[in-house]
């Protein structure tokens, strides 16, 4: 039922190193992988489940520890998390000076050479009193100035497209720095082709998949499903399909570091992952008012490998059929669509009709609850965008 493609991009001629680096040089590597707001305990339960080591909870993403596979299988396994991060170093800076000696002070040219260019983003506490862009721009200058006495050679800043990103986290006299090793945001799987009205973003799908409790095993249903973002993830989390396996090529990739023989490491890590996935998922269905939504939803499963169900129904037809199941959606909520009155008078109708259901409703109408008929048992905090949302999870 499911055929990831294998696509990868042509592996460029470059260096063999490969042995651990950042920190001190010798223990486990530190990794960070960010995530969107309220997914952080879902984020950490799926890196343990992973079997990832000294996962801990920590606000705004989850660190753990390793060695580069475990970097590279964390692009590529992780569903909820939106970047997997690698510290490059920390040092104390209590000023803009220190901030650039710091960051001269660092190994660069493990990973940029005259061949790479690169890209600083910063998030500075305003302990600091420093702007983001400046703070940037001194730990730019920083490593131009340094591989320029190293190399005689000026590194080249490419904003939009960096074959090495870089990200500067400042606060309370202390600077972490950190390479990215996902390159474009890991939500970005690769299979979406079509997007419909207000699609979910796939990190999000799957933090609210996680955080609804499912079993993998009960069917389910999202009787509003879109373009489809829910049900996909779904049965891609069942299959065990590694999200990123769709990646033509991650960050790391394009450091100077990664050459021919970490090339054939992570073809065989991506060869192992396909091994493990699984044919035989629960029943997933989607249905949609809208037939073009449903169109989208079709393109993008198949894209994404699956044969998966979708058929146009109105929510009021949506039966029980005896078999207890999982109704999860993202109804509109006027933000972004009109909101509907009749349509949430028709959620708290189908709360009372699914006995023996799980309904589990992403929104960010808080007026919603007012249709149900019971009590949420949980309430999961989240963000949708910009939009507050809570994942509504019920028990009927
Ligand atoms: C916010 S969108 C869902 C987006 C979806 N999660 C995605 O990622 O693409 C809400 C969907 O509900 C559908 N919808 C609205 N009223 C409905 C109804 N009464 N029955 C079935 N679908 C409905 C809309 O056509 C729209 O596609």
């Amino acid at each position: 039922m499911v055929t990831p493609n294998s696509k990868r991009a042509p592996q460029k001629p470059g260096s063999a190193r490969g042995g651990q680096k950042p920190g001190s040089g010798k223990g486990p590597l530190e990794f960070y992988v960010t995530s969107g707001p309220g997914t952080e305990g879902a984020l950490r339960d799926e890196l343990s489940e992973l079997g990832f080591r000294s996962v801990r909870l920590n606000r705004g993403g989850i660190p753990f520890f390793g060695g580069w596979e475990d970097g590279w299988r964390a692009c590529l396994q992780s569903r909820i998390g939106q970047r997997v991060m690698v510290v490059l170093g920390r040092y104390p800076a209590q000023d803009q000076d220190e901030l650039y000696q710091g960051a001269k002070a660092l190994d660069w040219s493990e990973y940029l050479t005259r061949d790479q260019t690169f890209a600083v983003a910063a998030f500075v506490h305003e302990s600091c009193g420093v702007a983001n862009n400046l703070a940037a721009l001194r730990v730019k200058d920083a490593i131009v100035d340094r591989l320029r006495e190293e190399t005689g050679v000026r590194p080249d800043v490419h904003r939009d497209d960096p074959d090495v990103r870089v990200f500067l986290y400042w606060t309370r006299g202390r600077a972490t720095v950190y390479l990215d090793l996902s390159g474009v945001p890991l939500f970005k799987r690769g299979y979406r082709q079509s997007g419909g009205e207000a699609p979910l973003k796939e990190t999000l799908a799957a933090a609210a998949l996680r955080l609804s409790g499912w079993d993998r095993k009960i069917p389910l249903v999202d009787p509003m499903c879109g373009s489809g973002t829910l049900v996909i993830e779904a049965a891609l989390w069942a299959c065990q399909v590694p999200p990123g396996i769709w990646r033509e090529r991650f960050g790391f990739e394009r450091w100077a570091n990664f050459g021919d023989k970490e090339a054939e490491r992570l073809e065989r890590l991506r060869g192992k992952l396909r091994g493990q996935v699984y044919g035989h998922p629960p029943r997933i269905t989607g249905f949609d008012l809208d037939e073009t939504a449903l169109e989208s939803a079709r393109v993008n499963a198949r894209a994404a490998g699956l044969r998966l169900s979708f058929r146009r129904m109105p929510l009021r037809e949506l039966q029980v059929d005896g078999q207890r199941r999982l109704l999860i959606s993202n109804p509109p909520y006027g933000v972004r669509l009109d909101a509907d009155h009749q349509l949430y008078q028709e959620l708290g109708a189908a709360v009372r009709r699914l006995q023996g259901w799980r309904v589990c409703l992403l929104t960010g109408n808080p007026q919603l609850t007012n249709y149900m008929p019971i009590r949420p048992i949980a309430e999961h905090p989240l963000k949708n965008g910009n939009i507050d949302c809570r994942l509504l999870v019920y028990e009927c």
